[in-house]
């Protein structure tokens, strides 16, 4: 297994690019379903649950070329709606082929995820929408079994904004019968952008991004070529480790208006963010303390709770004590227990934790747990000014994290990926 070596104490200088947002190419890849003919896909980034979706839709009966940025998608011989474990273990995403291939196809068999590090993570909300849809949903042997001849309009009420929810009922509502409305949607950028490529395949879905959506479906769907947007926590999290390196970072292709509540409290702790032209500009001078600030996640456009382990990072660095709350999911502090062992001073309590910050960080060896943590344990490993971070179980970090430790080393970071390490 991959490690991630950091020496930490340098400051970060320069330029680099964000690249395509991983929650948007998700979704818009399992919509490629919805038509027969061939779709493009371009800014897709190289990732791991891209791979894995490409995988998914082979398995499903596409035929799919996959080389970020560019992904090619188009129907194949034989359908096959049947999303197998094997695939569906490694990225709970995958079930966002459901809304999908019921719509499409009049059945489904999909592995029902499992928990994953940050949550018990249910699908209710996906299986009630479809239900809604006039689908008969049966649980059975680990699958979720799905069918219904065509699917018509109706009215879905969420009972919280779910983000993959929204997104695979907007996909079953673009080829159901008639008019569907969604009510408490999740208002992410990624849902809003799915609404876009689902309007250029020819449904008619107004409202995405706000907490409601109409939908007219279609009898049928065009293929779309779409490039799709950058990725808000990718720059979130640059942001955040240039904050707490200090020095001086342009990030180019940036969706800064996507940010705005990760902004205010970066701006809030002391670091000046701003546009520079086409690039968005991170500044701090590390002579100067940072101040601490509470914050509570929420969905958009509350603070992510992507961002939420890259925040408690800078946090650590911060003169006093910060309240951080994770609202979204019940287990989401599992980098906890690797920042103290790098000397962080964290007390959790529930979905509560109090960033007690201002005492330096040292090199250690640490365990990433899931994508964000795993990012987190990297800015810290940035922050350590004495000994070595080695960041294991970087596999975590590369779902969703295109080349991080290049990325890092372009502004100047002490950071390399030691190959094939036992861990
Ligand atoms: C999406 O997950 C993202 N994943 C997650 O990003 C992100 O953390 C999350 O939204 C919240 O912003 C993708 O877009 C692929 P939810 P999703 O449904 O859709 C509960 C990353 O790091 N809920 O919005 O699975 C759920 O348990 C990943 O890139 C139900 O109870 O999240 C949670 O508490 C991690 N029943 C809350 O709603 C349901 O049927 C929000 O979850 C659905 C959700």
């Amino acid at each position: 297994m991959d490690v991630i070596r950091i020496r930490g104490g340098k400051q970060l200088q320069g330029k680099i690019r964000v690249s395509g947002a991983k929650n948007a190419a998700l979704p818009i890849l399992c919509a490629t379903l919805l038509s027969d003919g061939e779709s493009i896909l371009r800014n897709v980034p190289a990732l791991k649950d891209i791979e894995t979706t490409g995988e998914l839709l082979r398995v499903l009966g596409r035929n799919v070329m996959v080389d970020p940025p560019l992904v090619r998608v188009a129907g194949g011989p034989e359908a096959n709606p049947e999303a197998p474990y094997e695939l569906v273990k490694q990225m709970r995403a995958s079930v966002l082929v459901l809304g999908p291939l019921v719509a499409r196809y009049g059945r489904a068999k999909v592995s029902l995820p499992g928990g994953c590090q940050i949550g018990s993570r249910p699908v209710d909300q996906h299986l009630k929408g479809l239900e809604a849809l006039g689908a008969t949903i049966r649980l059975s042997n680990g699958y979720i079994h799905a069918e219904c001849k065509r699917l018509r309009g109706a009215e879905v009420v969420f009972d919280m904004p779910t983000v993959t929810g929204t997104e695979n009922i907007m996909m079953a509502a673009a080829l159901a019968k008639g008019r569907t409305t969604l009510v408490n949607c999740a208002r992410e950028p990624e849902v809003e952008e799915l609404g876009r490529v689902l309007n250029k395949m020819g449904a008619r879905v107004d409202g995405a991004g706000t907490d409601v959506i109409h939908i007219e479906g279609r009898d049928e769907l065009d293929p779309f070529d779409h490039a799709i947007i950058s990725d808000r926590i990718e720059t979130g999290t640059y942001m955040v480790a240039a904050a707490a390196a200090g020095g001086d970072v342009l990030l180019e292709n940036a969706p800064l208006e996507d940010l705005e509540a990760v902004v205010s409290k970066l701006r809030a702790t002391g670091v000046e963010v701003g546009r520079e032209g086409d690039c968005v500009r991170i500044r701090r001078d590390p002579d100067r303390p940072l101040r601490p600030v509470d914050v509570m996640t929420a969905p958009h456009p509350g603070f992510p709770t992507d961002m939420q382990a890259q925040f408690m990072v800078l946090m650590c660095l911060a003169r006093g004590t910060s309240r951080i709350v994770e609202t979204i999911f019940e287990n989401r502090f599992m980098h906890v227990p690797e920042l103290r062992r790098m000397g962080a001073e964290i007390d959790t309590d529930g979905h509560t934790a109090h960033v007690h910050g201002g005492r330096p960080l040292s090199g250690a060896k640490v365990m990433a747990t899931d994508l964000r943590a795993s990012a987190s344990l990297v800015i810290a490993g940035l922050l350590a000014t004495e000994g070595e971070t080695e960041v294991l179980r970087v596999y975590h970090l590369d779902r969703g994290y295109e080349y991080m430790e290049r990325k890092l080393a372009q502004l100047g970071a002490d950071t390399v990926r030691i190959k094939g390490q036992p861990g």
